[in-house]
């Protein structure tokens, strides 16, 4: 299996894509996953982290908390999407687990020294100071990644915090600049693709019938977050933005996107936190990443609802 960190800001969508990675375990090796301040603070996230471990029964897996705060901004949350506790929806039990003691940070950077070089591929489904943060601090991590897969971004697809701006990128750019510029071979999932990954009610539906405790949490996370994405969009069902990330290492073939240079806007009031992609490729600047622009939905959502009743 591929070993992987999820670095995540939970999140309905963050709790979908850590379930689908637990009911993977043929092919994925979960590392440890480490929280960051985004959707809402970072008490919040870590322990919104560890409620998932619980529900799924999988209190061995090891958490973490990160940063607290972006690099150089006032940190931004979105508990108008995700409601108070990141996780509005369910009725949910305050996690017992512990959380460790180690820093986020310290921890990637720990893992990625220890493990063999090109092994280790990092997950990161919020904003992206943690690992900017672990690349600021050990300058000899970065070639030792496999892979970073994303989600974050949008370019015609647009944002949705700004007109300009995915929140992910948005939230803590800074981060987002120094990860696009570490040469780590970076696969970025935008909003191109997650708005595409709609959660219909039959599909809801589906995820409900499975029967158990963490599928029936899913189907009411998702009808909650879901409220606010209908209401905004106006489509049936909001977008499943974070588990594609995860299912991208599941099923790479659901996706086709090319590769691109990619660059993250830091100055402009306006379009702070912009994904600048050179998707007609009429720069010529370094290629930087796969950017994914389809999925087969469809596909994904099977996919998804297939390993959900593995846990
Ligand atoms: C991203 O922002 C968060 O609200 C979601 O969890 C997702 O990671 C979508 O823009
Ligand atoms: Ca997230």
């Amino acid at each position: 299996p591929r070993k992987i960190i999820i670095d995540t800001d939970p999140g309905q969508d963050d709790a979908a894509a850590i379930m689908l990675a637990f009911g993977s375990p043929e092919e994925i090796d979960l590392l440890g996953i480490t929280t960051v301040a985004g959707n809402v603070p970072l008490a919040m996230t870590a322990r919104n982290a560890r409620i998932i471990c619980e529900l799924c029964n999988r209190t061995e897996v090891k958490v973490f908390s990160g940063a607290d705060r972006p690099i150089a901004r006032p940190l931004v949350t979105a508990e108008h999407v995700h409601g108070k506790t990141g996780l509005d929806g369910p009725t949910l039990d305050e996690p017992t687990m512990a959380l460790e003691a180690q820093h986020g940070v310290d921890f990637i950077i720990e893992t990625l020294r220890a493990e063999a070089p090109g092994t280790v591929t990092l997950c990161t489904l919020g904003p992206l100071t943690n690992v900017a943060l672990a690349l600021q601090k050990a300058h000899d991590i970065a070639p030792k990644v496999r892979e970073l897969v994303m989600m974050g971004g949008g370019f015609f697809e647009g944002g949705n915090i700004t007109p300009a701006a995915e929140f992910n990128i948005y939230v803590d750019p800074e981060a987002a600049d120094i990860v696009f510029r570490s040469g780590i071979p970076i696969v970025m999932m935008p909003l191109d693709v997650t708005h595409r990954v709609l959660t219909h009610k039959a599909r809801v539906a589906k995820i409900r019938e499975i029967g158990s405790a963490p599928a029936i949490a899913m189907a009411e996370m998702l009808e909650f977050f879901e409220r606010f994405d209908i209401e905004k969009y106006g489509t049936d069902g909001g977008p499943l933005h974070d588990p594609t990330v995860i299912a991208y290492l599941l099923r790479p073939e659901l996706f086709t996107g090319r590769d691109c240079n990619v660059e993250i806007e830091v100055q402009s009031p306006l379009t702070t936190g912009m994904t600048v992609v050179d998707w007609w490729q009429v720069t010529g600047r370094k290629h930087n990443a796969k950017v994914m622009r389809h999925i087969d939905d469809q596909g994904f959502f099977d996919l998804l609802t297939e390993r959900l009743a593995r846990i």
